[in-house]
């Protein structure tokens, strides 16, 4: 179990034992060192509601409390918290069990299986910066819900269906009758720009255009080859970014919109059937009560326009069945744009009325915020246009390059390009991360380079600190056990014992920056501990010591891996 649940567990007995089972204990890590390493929170509420002073039935709390061998000491503070002091011996014995353990003492979750929804680029345009976000949170909790466990399934919904694939299809069948369709292709923004151009100016174009989008959903061999050509070219261009960005995504993780296409007409049965279907100006729509707009009437989710077509939430739609019927998720994470939230409030709404979602699977928006340029709107580049991902993903490297040229100017041109890509790379995806998903953030190139604060060139700096000792030291005796004698000490060990708690929130909660700001507290820890409690003195290893730091490192390369970050052994 890890520290938190564990204590939970025994204060919650604890509060029973002096009447009060149903109050919650409300253990947290401890906000400041002088309040200890844990308090307990939950005195004053059940205080509360027994009618009883807080202070009095804390320290009831602590005579009950079977916290021996696990807390050096428990203190009333303020209006009735309870401070924690963990034992040394206790932790010393948490972190030589996490160091022999695979999972770094990260407790298992009961299984469950869990897709995680990102990436999902629309595939008519080239990937840009409004990709960037998506796509790293999305791995990082990927990677996460696999640590802890569970079955992931993760999934690129990629947008490859639709009106403006009949408009591609046809620019492709015009421009090779010219000759050099492969040619264009290779720059989608440019190809999408010209056959948008020809479907604008030209009627005829457009209606054929409109022929093909028909041709398509038809299943016509010949059309649909043509397509899938385009397709799999785009592809390709998300795979290279994907690749550089070193996320784990790729084609076997692709279930595109055009997969639902069979199931539409199916699900706007099922919905016509339970009487969900109202028509409303011509379209197929259920009415929500509970989302209201400004008059006072009810939102209408319309999942077949006038004429037939269906809609993006239409395949939303399908996505649910499937993934609830097929798939049997019991958790499924759409990591998308916040500016998508009412969508999937009332896509989850439809969905769990028409029963296409059984009460137990979960549903959730990951919702992230935008990435702002310095004057605070969505960045762009200086000439005012979208930013590619692959440029930004290069110009990353670039920037790293110069910085580690500067500071190893006598390393090979090849190991610095090395360094710089690893660097560069981890730089973007962490200053992502460390940052409150919610919101929006001004992207800054020098804050998220620095090699001091919360960054990963900080974070990356200080892994190789962890694993310099161990090209000194090479020969010690594993069995010497940890001993915790000084602060600094323990509060490392502390640090390396809470990685569970922290890893298990994420999992939970699908706040990464949380995990950042744990790796962040670690790599201080360890710094102060390095700094004040010598590993290797007049010759002698203190062992205790070299354990300490090698479970740093793991917990340090383990914890990044989990943000898809890349460690160095030396930088
Ligand atoms: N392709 C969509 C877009 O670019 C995002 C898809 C998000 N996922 C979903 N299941 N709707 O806006």
């Amino acid at each position: 179990m890890s520290l938190l649940p564990l204590l939970n567990e025994r204060f919650a007995a604890a509060l029973a034992q002096v009447g009060a089972a149903d109050a919650q204990p409300l253990v947290q890590a401890a906000g400041r060192p002088e309040f200890g390493d844990y308090q307990m929170n939950g005195v004053m509420g059940a205080a509360k509601a027994l009618k009883r002073n807080p202070r009095e039935l804390a320290q009831q709390v602590i005579d009950a409390v079977a916290l021996q061998g696990i807390a050096a000491s428990l203190e009333i503070a303020g209006p009735g918290f309870i401070n924690i002091k963990l034992a040394d011996a206790f932790l010393a014995e948490r972190v030589e069990t996490a160091l022999q353990d695979a999972h770094l003492g990260v407790p298992q979750l009961p299984r469950q299986t869990v897709m995680v929804e990102y990436s999902s680029v629309n595939l008519a345009k080239e990937m840009h910066i409004g990709h960037l976000r998506g796509g790293i949170i999305g791995d990082a909790l990927a990677r996460i819900q696999a640590f802890v466990g569970q079955d992931v399934i993760r999934q690129n919904h990629v947008g490859d269906w639709g009106t403006q694939f009949g408009m591609l299809v046809a620019y492709m069948v015009e421009s090779s009758k010219t000759g050099n369709a492969a040619l264009e292709l290779g720059d989608l923004d440019s190809f999408y720009k010209k056959s948008k151009v020809r479907f604008d100016e030209d009627p005829a174009f457009a209606d054929t255009a409109r022929e093909y989008v028909v041709k398509l959903q038809g299943g016509d061999p010949e059309v649909l080859a043509l397509w899938k050509q385009f397709v799999s070219v785009s592809m390709t261009h998300c795979n290279a970014i994907y690749q550089k960005l070193g996320l784990l995504l790729t084609d076997a993780d692709v279930r595109g919109e055009s997969f639902y296409n069979d199931d539409l007409p199916v699900l706007v049965e099922a919905l016509r059937a339970q009487g969900l279907l109202s028509e409303s100006d011509g379209a197929q729509v259920v009415f929500l009560e509970e989302f209201r707009n400004k008059e006072g009437d009810p939102a209408a989710f319309i999942v077949q326009k006038q004429g037939g077509g269906y809609l993006y939430a239409t395949t939303d739609l399908g996505a649910i069945r499937f993934r609830a019927g097929e798939l049997k998720l019991d958790r499924c994470l759409y990591v998308v744009d916040a500016r998508q939230a009412l969508h999937f409030q009332q896509l989850f709404t439809v969905a769990r009325r028409a029963g296409f979602a059984p009460a137990g699977m979960q549903l959730e928006h990951i919702a992230h915020g935008t990435i702002m340029g310095a004057d605070g709107k969505p960045l762009k580049t200086r000439s005012g246009d979208t930013v590619k991902l692959g440029d930004l993903l290069d110009e990353a490297e670039e920037r790293a390059f110069k910085l580690v040229s500067d500071k190893n100017p006598e390393l090979d041109e090849a190991s610095r390009r090395a360094i710089a890509a690893t660097v560069g790379i981890g730089a973007l995806k962490y200053a992502d991360l460390s940052k409150n998903r919610g919101t929006d953030y001004i992207f800054d190139w020098d804050a998220m380079l620095s090699f001091e604060g919360n960054t990963a060139p900080y974070m990356q700096y200080a892994y190789t600190r962890t694993q310099g000792i161990f090209r000194k030291v090479t020969d010690w005796n594993e069995t010497t056990p940890i001993q915790l004698n000084e602060a600094n000490e323990h509060s490392l060990a502390l640090e390396l014992a809470r990685f569970g708690d922290v890893v298990h929130q994420v999992a939970r909660d699908s706040q990464p920056h949380f995990l950042c700001a744990y790796l962040y507290s670690v790599a201080t820890a360890f710094s102060r501990f390095y700094e004040a409690c010598p590993v290797l003195q007049d010759g002698q290893v203190n062992v205790s010591r070299l354990k300490l730091c090698r479970l740093t490192g793991k917990v340090m390369a383990t914890g990044l891996d989990l943000l898809g970050i890349k460690v160095l052994e030396t930088m």
